[in-house]
Order: structure tokens, then sequence, then C-alpha cells
């Protein structure tokens, strides 16, 4: 792992973006939850698609298009074989995380046309006046925004499970927001912002145990520690492709049938209906009623090779590797004077954030970036939580199986140099 894949094959083979200079040195891409860079197998994939089976699926007769067909279902099959769907779980291809986020919250607070058809009244909303969502602060945007507008929209009440004041959650602070009226829970698998990995096995189980829909933002832990679903009291689960090796412009939300039926489909088109008249129409069952339109089919192929590279290499190792990345990264920032990381203690994440006094963010990142190297600074879509730890904005460094020691070091250099320069 770091230089080479245990195949043998260099990284900056396998991913050819990394074999470039930035900044007249060898870049060292640590923007990784940002988006991770894509290795050749999963382009190949793609390319071959493109270039022998590209068709439209699921509508034609002829060769290609049964072959694009078969092609975007089996990679439905290994994709959610990946995070370990079981039979009662259906997956839903998507845009990405911010989509199937979107997809959940607007689809639990909107009314819709009933699925079997039925001229007149609309089936109400899911969610209503009276009821709460548990929503963590500890999320991205994607996973906060929408719940604000559903709630807004259905009367519902938003509560916040807030962290303590080294922003890490308590599945004894989520206790007392249970009550009978919360009907959603929702909270990442590991924070983008701080890079803190909540206990959210133990969350999810106290919500479901308290009659709640269990929402997953899986966005920042499948490249390195895939949520398996089969163990977990998760109801529905998002993540994308381009932060787990694969393409951007594809996801998906994976969850238990029941909890997919109780969604409003927000894409009304082609292949999400069983039959039209001039008047009204039947949907389709999961997954086309929530696929509406034709979908990015070279991306889903792509996603799926994505999830053979990683477990081509292995999850196990992958997981090790960043995380002995993130704690040499963090201990050497740490030693900087007047440097704090956040989530210090956590485990099993990819992020190391952190600021430095009287050096904004976006300064250090200029400098890295004069060193060739890529971090990520500002509040990255987490403002709430940056605002509530009393931290503003952050640089951020995050890791992937191609980051190595050596450019850990880089970092720490690079750092140190630029709060020399700007103090
Ligand atoms: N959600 C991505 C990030 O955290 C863009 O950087």
């Amino acid at each position: 792992m770091g230089d080479r894949l245990p195949s043998g094959v260099a990284m900056t083979s396998a991913f050819p973006v990394l074999a470039q200079q930035v900044g007249g040195q060898p870049l060292a891409y640590l923007d990784n939850a940002a988006t991770t860079q894509t290795p050749l197998p999963v382009l190949d994939a793609m390319r071959r698609f493109d270039t022998h089976d590209r068709a439209n699926i699921h509508r034609g007769v002829h060769t290609l298009s049964q072959r694009a067909t078969d092609a975007y279902e089996a990679a439905r099959e290994r994709v959610a074989r990946f995070v370990g769907a079981g039979g009662e779980h259906a997956l839903v291809f998507t845009s990405g995380t911010t989509e199937s986020l979107n997809l959940v919250a607007q689809g639990l607070s909107l009314p819709g046309m009933p699925s079997g058809g039925g001229e007149g009244a609309l089936q109400p909303a899911w969610l209503r006046a009276g009821d709460e969502i548990v929503v963590s602060a500890l999320e991205h945007h994607a996973n906060l925004v929408p719940w604000q507008l559903a709630a807004r929209r259905s009367g519902a009440r938003l509560r916040i499970l807030h962290p303590d004041a080294d922003g890490r959650l308590a599945p004894e602070a989520l206790a007392p927001l249970l009550t009978p009226r919360t009907r959603v829970f929702a909270v990442t698998a590991c924070a983008n912002g701080s890079g803190e990995r909540p206990p959210y096995e133990a969350m999810l189980a106290m919500a479901r145990e308290a009659g709640a829909l269990t929402v997953l933002d899986a966005a920042q832990a499948v490249a390195h520690e895939v949520p398996v679903l089969a163990t977990l009291a998760c109801d529905l689960m998002a993540f994308s492709g381009h932060k787990m090796y694969g393409p951007m412009g594809i996801g998906a939300l994976v969850g238990r049938r029941a909890a997919l039926d109780t969604l409003v489909p927000l894409r009304m088109g082609g292949d999400m209906v069983d039959w039209v008249s001039e008047t009204d129409a039947g949907f389709a069952d999961l997954p086309q009623r929530l696929e509406g339109g034709t979908p990015n089919v070279g991306g889903a192929i792509g996603l799926a090779a994505a999830a053979d590279f990683i477990d081509g290499v292995g999850r196990d190792a992958i997981a090790a590797h960043v995380e002995a990345l993130r704690e040499h990264a963090a201990a050497g920032l740490e030693a900087l004077g007047g440097v704090r990381v956040l989530a210090r203690r956590t485990r099993g994440s990819a992020i190391v954030s952190f600021v430095a006094d009287d050096v904004h963010p976006h300064d250090i990142g200029t400098v890295l970036d004069s060193r060739g190297i890529a971090v990520r600074t500002g509040w990255h879509c987490a403002q709430p939580l940056l605002e509530r730890l009393g931290h503003g904005p952050t640089t951020r460094a995050s890791f992937a199986l191609y980051n190595t020691h050596a450019e850990v070091e880089r970092l720490v250099e690079g750092v140190a140099a630029a709060l020399e320069m700007l103090r």
C-alpha cells in the first residue's frame, strides 16, 4: 500500500493522474474526502461500455440494449453485495450522496401520486405535523438542509443531536431526543468537516428501537470502512462513487425495501412507470420506481469496478493504511506550535482537519499547493459543526490507499513552513 498495490503495480501506473508534478514537486493528493482518484481498471470498465456495449437500458430488444441492461443490473447486484445488502434490501442508483439524501428527505415529506394509480387525491406525505426528525450536528449540509426543508414542509420538528466540546457524539446524548414522535434519525458514518467517526452502529440501533426510520450518510466511510448493511439497524444508506475510487455522477441509495417503498419518487418519466394513461399512471416496482429517466449506465459499471478494485486490494488493509496515515499526520501537526487537530482521538477515519492560530486555512492551502500538496480548506459544507466547535474554517487533509508516509512528512513540513511564513 502507499507506493504500490499488493499486486506490485506502482500507484502512479494504476492511477495515472498521480504521475504528475505540481509546483515542481510530485503531486501529493490529500483531498480524498472531496473526491478520490480513479484507477485504470475502473476507467477501463467504463471505456469498455462506451466503446462496445453503449445503448439505453430496459427499453430495447436489440443486442446492445440487452448487453447494457445486463451490465447495469449486474453492477447493481455487485454494488449491493459490496455494502452487505441482503434479500430484504434494494439498491437505487442516484447521482451521488446528495441526490440520495434529497430523495429520502423529500420523498418522505412530499405528497405523491399513489403507486398503483388512482386519479384524484394525492397520497399524503409520510412525515406529518408534530413528527420529529433527529439529525446529528456532525452532518454535511447534504444531510441537514434537506431535513430542514422536510421539517418546514411537513410541520415536523427538527431536533439536533449535539456533540460534546471535542466534537464527539454519544449514544447517551441521543436517548433523551428519542420520543414516540421521532420518525427519522439521520447520522453520518464519518463527519467530513472534523473527521470524527461517531458510534453510529449503537445510535442507529437505539433509534430503530425507538421506532424511527434510520438513515446513514456513508459518503466518508465507503472507501475504507464500508458499513455492512446486514449488520446495521439501518433503513436507508447513501453513498457516492467518486469517494470510493469510482466515477463522478454515480452513487446509491440502498436500504430496506419497506423503507424505500415509503419514498415518493422525485423523477417522473420513463422507466419508472408500469402503465400510463392520459391522466394517470401506475409506478413500477423498486428499484425502477425511484430511477426515472436514463440512468448513468457507464457510471454504474464504473462503480461496480471500483467495488471490485477495493475488494481486490482488501478492505482491512486499506482501513489500516489510511488510519496509520491519519495518526501520523495528526501527531505531526499537533507537534507544531499553535495547531489544533479536530477529532484527535477518533478511530476509523481517513480525515485530519486542523486549525492554526493566527493563520487562515486558505493561506495554508495556497502554500501547500505551491509545494505540490493538495488539501481542502474552508467550511467543508459543514458550517454548523465547525461554528459549534468554535473553530471556523479548517485545513483538511484526507487519505486514500495511494498516499504514503513520505507525503504525510511533506504535509507536516509544508504546514510548518506556511506557519513560519504567515505568522
Ligand atoms: N463533500 C465533499 C467534501 O467534504 C465535497 O469535501
